[in-house]
């Protein structure tokens, strides 16, 4: 089919959303050279639409997907993504919102993305808004996640907390997968969150809305914070397992904190160590083990399950 008869009919059922025109394209069967036109036309469509960009942290892909998943439903803004622990030169003076995504890391955002907020400069109420996956409980991470934000500057105008699949080892190894998570009800609340999202994106005057008071319910508001010390003492001392590593540097590689070097195989710094098991997660060989856990309870990447629900 003519790339322009598509495009016609693309702005004819005013599909001005991306993935309307991906979907589009592929029940028609075209090409992705052609897809790729239509998502240029699509943006060049967008143009009105305001500029926002999620600053994420996902060490195993959940929160990427929840990301993902936002930007495809987000209605009125044309997101970016801005990846914590790889990208850098990000200028949020190009962005009308921005967004910060992270996993629960013992009932609190990882120590990588306080870093990371540390070192943006001091805004004047940019609007902002905050997201945490979380595995079993996520206590009070919503909260600090907002307090961090706020306190440089930004104003908070909406968060949510999406359970999502565990990805810590000793969760895993006691079964404790939450393999169904989002159930049901948690991704109509996750999708009422993005209709929320889309209805202040498009109020008119994101500038002026109000902070929102972010509630997170009695149980998680009673939770403990633990010191960042703990993770790292709970995890307890790395070994590598010679006869399985390769030496292919993935560890090094995964790790946020710059705690591994290779000589050849992985040495580990205990002192820069924050007990992430992104490491232990990602080794393909499975080679790295501790003291309680050695070869299960791995979960290198999102399950099957939560890619469809997420999709
Ligand atoms: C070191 C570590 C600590 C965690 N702590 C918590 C926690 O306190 N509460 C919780 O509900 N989930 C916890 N989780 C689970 C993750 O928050 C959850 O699986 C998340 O979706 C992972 O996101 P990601 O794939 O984007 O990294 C923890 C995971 C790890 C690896
Ligand atoms: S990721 Fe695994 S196989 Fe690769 S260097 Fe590290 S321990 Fe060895
Ligand atoms: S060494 Fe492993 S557990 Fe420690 S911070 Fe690095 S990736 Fe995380």
């Amino acid at each position: 089919m003519h790339l322009q008869k598509l495009v016609r009919i693309v702005v004819q059922f005013d599909f001005l959303q991306i993935e309307n025109a991906n979907f589009f394209a592929h029940i028609l069967g075209i090409n992705k050279y052609c897809t790729r036109q239509i998502k240029e036309v699509t943006l060049l469509l967008n143009e009105g639409a305001m500029k926002g960009v999620i600053c994420y942290y996902s060490a195993t892909g959940n929160t990427k997907l929840a990301c993902l998943y936002i930007v495809n439903h987000a209605k009125g803004v044309i997101f970016d993504l801005f990846n914590i622990a790889k990208d850098d030169g990000l200028n949020l003076g190009l962005y009308d919102v921005v967004g910060f995504a992270a996993p629960t890391d013992f009932m609190g955002p990882p120590f990588i993305v306080k870093m990371f907020i540390d070192g943006i400069a001091v805004q004047n109420d940019k609007p902002a808004f905050v997201i945490s996956t979380y595995g079993f409980y996520s206590g009070k991470t919503l909260i600090i996640f907002k307090d961090w934000i706020s306190k440089k500057g930004f104003k908070v105008i909406a968060g949510h907390s999406l359970h999502t699949p565990e990805n810590y080892p000793p969760m895993i190894v006691k079964g404790m997968k939450s393999e169904h998570a989002p159930g049901l009800k948690a991704l109509n609340k996750f999708n009422d969150f993005i209709l929320e999202l889309n209805s202040l994106f498009n109020s008119g005057h994101i500038d002026e809305l109000a902070e929102a008071k972010l509630s997170i319910g009695i149980m998680n508001s009673l939770s403990p914070v633990y010191p960042r010390t703990k993770a790292r003492v709970d995890m307890g001392n790395k070994y590598v397992d010679d006869s399985l590593c390769s030496e292919c540097g993935t560890c090094k590689t995964v790790c946020p904190y710059g705690a591994i070097r290779l000589d050849p195989k992985p040495v580990f710094n205990m002192d820069k160590c924050y007990g992430c098991w992104s490491c232990f997660n990602h080794c393909p060989n499975k080679a790295i083990y501790t003291e309680k856990i050695r070869n299960k309870g791995h979960y290198p990447k999102p399950i099957e399950k939560l890619r469809e629900k997420l999709k």
